[in-house]
C-alpha cells in the first residue's frame, strides 16, 4: 500500500514527505465569476436572464463529450443558464484511474467553458460512496491511510479549483432510506466525524467556496429527511464550514412530494442560516398513462412548482437540473426505458417544462 501512497505525495506518521504526483493537465488561476459577469452575458428573453432577474442561480449539469462536440448543446447551455455542474467529470472515479494519479481533463474542459461563457461551476462531488475508483475499493487500506488518501483528494481537488468552482457538494447522500449514517470506506477510516472534516478539509482548500450537503428524498416528510437535518443543525452547531443543503430532485410523476412538505423541509433548514438549493432536478414521466403531450403537461407543473417553492423561500439561491435536454440524460441508462425528464426536448425544443420555469420567474416580483 505505501507505494500508492508514496506516488500520492502524502506525508506519512514521522513526517516523511512523500513526492507529490504532478496533474495531467493545467489550468491557469482566474477569478471566481461574479454574479454580475454572468449577468452581462445573459441573452434578453432566456431562462438565464429570467432568474438574473429574480436573483436567482439557474444551473444544469453538463457531460463533457457534448460540451467538447455538440455546438447546439453549448449554445442552448450557455445562452440559457449562469452555472453548470459537473454531473461526472469532478467524480473521485473520474478523476483517478490510478493510485497517486490525477485527470483533470474532462473536468477542465467544463471549467474552461464555463469561465469563457461567464458561468459559475457546481462541483460535484468530494465525498460520496460511490463512483470511487476501482483501486480504493478494491485494495484494503488501513484508517490512516484512507485519511490520508481523503485529505489529499479534497486538498488536490478543491485546491486546483480554487478561485473556479465557487460552490461544492462536499458530502452526497450520506443518510439512507431508514435516517442512518451509511456505511461507505470514509466512515470506516475517519467514524461518523468523516463528514465534518470533509467539510474544513474543502474550507481549508477554498475558503471562497460555498460548501454542500446533498441528497435525495429530502423533499419528503420521514425519518431520512428529518435525520438530515438533525445532522446539519448539529455540524452547524459545532461550527462546521457549511454553507447550505442541495435537494437533487429526481422525482416521477407517480410518486410526487406535497409541495407544503417540501417548503418546510426547506425553510427549517434555512431557518439554521443556511442556503438551500435545488441541485440535481428532473422528472421520470415513464411511470405514468397518458399520451406524450399529457405526461409534458403534467410534468411542467411539477417544474413550475418547485420553481415556485423556491422563488417563494427566501434563502433557497439556485434551481439547477441535471442535465438540460432529453439527447443526454442518466434515466434511460439507470432504467432501461426511453424517457424525457427535462427541460429540453432530443432536438433543443424548449418543452413546456422551460416554459413553467419561465412563467414562475416572470411572476417572482409578486411573491417575493
Ligand atoms: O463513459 C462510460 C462509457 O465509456 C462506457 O461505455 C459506459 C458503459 O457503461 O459507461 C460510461 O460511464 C457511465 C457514466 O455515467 C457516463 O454516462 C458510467 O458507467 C455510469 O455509472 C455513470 O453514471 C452516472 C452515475 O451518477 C454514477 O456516477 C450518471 O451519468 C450520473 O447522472 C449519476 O448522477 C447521480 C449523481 O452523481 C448523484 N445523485 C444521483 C444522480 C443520478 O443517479
Amino acid at each position: 500500500m505505501i507505494k500508492h501512497l508514496v506516488s500520492m505525495g502524502v506525508t506519512l506518521a514521522g513526517g516523511l514527505v512523500l513526492a507529490a504526483c504532478s496533474p495531467q493537465t493545467s489550468l491557469p488561476v482566474v477569478p471566481t465569476v461574479t454574479a454580475a459577469a454572468a449577468a452581462s452575458q445573459a441573452e434578453p428573453g432566456s431562462l438565464r436572464a429570467a432568474a438574473e432577474a429574480c436573483g436567482l442561480v439557474i444551473g444544469a449539469a453538463v457531460r463533457t463529450d457534448p460540451i467538447l462536440n455538440d455546438s447546439q448543446y453549448q449554445a442552448v447551455v450557455s445562452s440559457e443558464f449562469s452555472s453548470i455542474t459537473t454531473e461526472n467529470a469532478l467524480k473521485f472515479r473520474t478523476l483517478s484511474a490510478q493510485p497517486g494519479e490525477y485527470n483533470f481533463q474532462d473536468a477542465d474542459t467544463i471549467v474552461n467553458f464555463a469561465r469563457e461563457h461567464g458561468m459559475r461551476v457546481h462541483g460535484h462531488t468530494l465525498v460520496w460512496h460511490k463512483s470511487l475508483p476501482d483501486w480504493l475499493t478494491a485494495e484494503s487500506f488501513t484508517p490512516d491511510e484512507l485519511v490520508l488518501l481523503l485529505e489529499r483528494h479534497i486538498g488536490t481537488v478543491v485546491g486546483r479549483y480554487r478561485g473556479q468552482v465557487s460552490t461544492w457538494d462536499v458530502v452526497n447522500e450520506a443518510i439512507d432510506s431508514e435516517g442512518k449514517l451509511r456505511e461507505s470506506i470514509w466512515r470506516q477510516a475517519l467514524g461518523d466525524d468523516y463528514i465534518a472534516q470533509a467539510f474544513r478539509l474543502a474550507h481549508d482548500a477554498d475558503p471562497a467556496a460555498q460548501l454542500f450537503y446533498t441528497d435525495y428524498d429530502m423533499e419528503f416528510a420521514g425519518v431520512k429527511s428529518d435525520a438530515i437535518y438533525e445532522l446539519v443543525r448539529s455540524l452547524v452547531e459545532a461550527g462546521v464550514p457549511i454553507n447550505g443543503v442541495g435537494f437533487q430532485l429526481h422525482l416521477r410523476l407517480d410518486h410526487l412530494p406535497d409541495m407544503d412538505v417540501m417548503q418546510a423541509n426547506m425553510q427549517r433548514l434555512t431557518a439554521l442560516g443556511l442556503q438551500v438549493q435545488i441541485t440535481e432536478m428532473d422528472v421520470r414521466v415513464q411511470d405514468v398513462n397518458g399520451t406524450p403531450a399529457e405526461k409534458l403537461s403534467r410534468q411542467a407543473a411539477v417544474y413550475g412548482d418547485m420553481m415556485r417553492v423556491c422563488l417563494q423561500t427566501s434563502g433557497c439561491s439556485a434551481v439547477n437540473t441535471w442535465g438540460f435536454t432529453d439527447a443526454y440524460t442518466w434515466i434511460p441508462d439507470y432504467t432501461g426505458k426511453p424517457d424525457m425528464p427535462l427541460l429540453f426536448d432530443t432536438a433543443y425544443t424548449p418543452k413546456p417544462a422551460y416554459t413553467a420555469l419561465q412563467a414562475q420567474l416572470a411572476a417572482c416580483h409578486n411573491q417575493n
